[in-house]
């Protein structure tokens, strides 16, 4: 093969193909907040992960088209908040692009200055490691700076909806 290029084979599937199966991948939800002086900043995130245990790094995947991450790649530090199951409502109040998120929103900061969110079920503090241009999202790990959990369920997403541990 001229130049040693690999032939790509064309893809057999569409966009809502791979919606509908990466879909099938259980997982907790996240909300990943961030604070710059006075102002703070957060958005739902499915996409977190564990990365590394020594150094201890996590990492998940905001859309470029998100109106929070650059202020949280601007303030230089963030907050994992894993949810617990009674917090869907607060889990959709973070997907609203462009809303007031914070409004009646319980919080304390972190070590990094990143709200810790009232009645999670665990919380990451992190600052930020590194960002990988990945496609339409950003691969953004974070070295973990303080860490804690609870006893509270997990909140659950599974084929587009909400569920709860049975
Ligand atoms: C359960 C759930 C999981 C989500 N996971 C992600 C994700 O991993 N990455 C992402 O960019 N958006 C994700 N979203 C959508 C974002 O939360 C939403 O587009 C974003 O918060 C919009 O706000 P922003 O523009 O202020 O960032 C998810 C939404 C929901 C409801």
């Amino acid at each position: 093969m001229e130049h040693g290029l690999a032939i790509e084979p064309p893809e057999a599937f569409g966009a809502e193909d791979f919606r509908r199966t990466l879909g099938h991948f259980a997982s907790g939800v996240t909300i990943v907040t961030a604070a710059s002086g006075a102002e703070r900043f957060g958005m739902t995130c499915q996409s977190f992960f564990s990365l590394s245990l020594d150094p201890p790094l996590v990492a998940f995947s905001p859309a470029k088209s998100s109106r929070s991450y650059p202020a949280i790649r601007e303030a230089g530090s963030f907050c994992i908040n894993v949810l617990s199951a009674a917090q869907q409502d607060l889990s959709l109040g973070f997907a609203r692009s462009g809303a007031d998120k914070w409004a009646d929103v319980a919080w304390r900061p972190g070590v990094t200055g990143s709200p810790i969110l009232e009645g999670v079920l665990a919380w990451i503090d992190c600052t930020l490691e590194a960002e990988h241009d990945t496609g339409d999202h950003w691969l953004v790990i974070g070295r973990v700076r303080a860490l804690e959990g609870s006893d509270h369920k997990p909140l659950l997403f599974f084929k587009g909806g909400f569920q709860q541990l049975a």
